[in-house]
């Protein structure tokens, strides 16, 4: 269960505002044999799958870029400035596609790109995705939104579900003297900041699990709970069939075993029905280049399914 794009390691030495997308030259290659159509980025970010796709997939005639993060659709309406007539921003959750097609009068897209997790640019936020002391405890992708934060989420949660959640999310030791820890500190008005999370996360495990700071595991199963990040990937996989075009491929890369799984099996399914195909049938990894030069690839895995043509389906 290991992303850990979750937080800056302190000391770690990477600029984390600058976000180096992951495996691009490998998505560009899965979608290069689409047909002529409109695609979607589902997690725009700072746009470097959708900027590499527009410059090399002349196929793609309109982009359709969803980001939950405002902050991050007005980066890219910069960004991508010069490709402004091939591109549509929407402060949508990916989640949201079907409904976003039937809005736009689009009838299916031949591309689907999810790159899962968080950026860079919100690791270097102040909305309490890393360590830095002093940040409110907040971890909503959308932090315009009326979401509860993570500090509320772990004032309302009840505590077994905590310890449950924190176990299944990312393996945390001890889940439920930590889920005790974090509801006390919550009702003693002390669990409302990073450091208050530091703090509690070193009080029930020590300073480090697993050559990690004791905070790492924890902080990425409050995001994943904050952000309903499995829910919210389920209800995409659930939409595939309407939502992609025949011929078009939707291609996945995830950074936690959880996501990947759900990914994997999902596309199994609906390879099993014979309207669909994985043309890779395991899962791609990054080179070891990659991994060198962008420790955050090391636990990427790239998935892809295709809808097959009509006369594929008859044949
Ligand atoms: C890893 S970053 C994407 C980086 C991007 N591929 C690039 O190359 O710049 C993931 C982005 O997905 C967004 N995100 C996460 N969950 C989302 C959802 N359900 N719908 C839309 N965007 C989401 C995050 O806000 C974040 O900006």
């Amino acid at each position: 269960m290991n992303d850990r794009r979750a937080v800056v390691q302190p000391g770690s030495g990477t600029r984390p505002q600058e976000h180096v997308s992951v495996m691009a030259e490998e998505i560009i290659s899965l979608l290069a044999p689409v047909p002529a159509g409109v695609a979607a980025d589902g997690t725009l970010g700072r746009a470097g799958h959708t900027r590499l796709s527009l410059e090399r997939l002349g196929q793609i005639r309109l982009m359709l870029g969803l980001d939950r993060d405002g902050e991050a659709i007005a980066a890219c309406r910069e960004i991508l400035e010069p490709y402004a007539e091939r591109c549509r921003l929407v402060h949508r959750g990916y989640e949201e596609l079907a409904d976003v097609l039937i809005e736009l009068g689009i009838d299916g897209l031949v591309g689907v790109i999810l790159d899962l997790g968080l950026s860079s640019a919100q690791l270097a936020s102040e909305r309490g995705f890393s360590f830095r002391p002093g940040q409110p405890l907040d971890m909503r992708f959308d932090g315009e939104g009326d979401d509860p934060t993570a500090a509320e989420l772990i004032a309302h949660m009840p505590e077994a579900e905590l310890a449950q959640r924190l176990w299944e999310l990312a393996e945390v030791p001890a889940a439920r003297r930590l889920a005790k820890r974090l509801k006390e500190r919550s009702r003693a008005g002390r669990m409302e900041t990073t450091d208050d999370l530091v703090a509690a996360c070193t009080e029930v495990l020590g300073p480090r699990v697993r050559k990690m700071a004791s905070a790492t595991l924890p902080a990425q199963a409050l995001r994943m709970m904050t952000n309903r990040e499995l829910d919210r990937l389920t209800r995409f996989l659930d939409s595939i069939p309407s939502i992609l075009a025949p011929g078009g491929r939707v291609v996945i890369l995830s950074f936690h075993s959880g996501e990947d799984r759900l990914v994997k099996m999902a596309f199994r399914r609906y390879a099993a029905t014979g309207a669909f195909h994985m043309p890779v049938r395991k899962a791609l990894r990054p080179g070891p280049a990659e991994v060198d030069a962008n420790r955050r690839a090391r636990s990427a895995k790239c998935r892809v399914l295709e809808r097959c043509l009509p006369e594929e389906v008859a044949a």
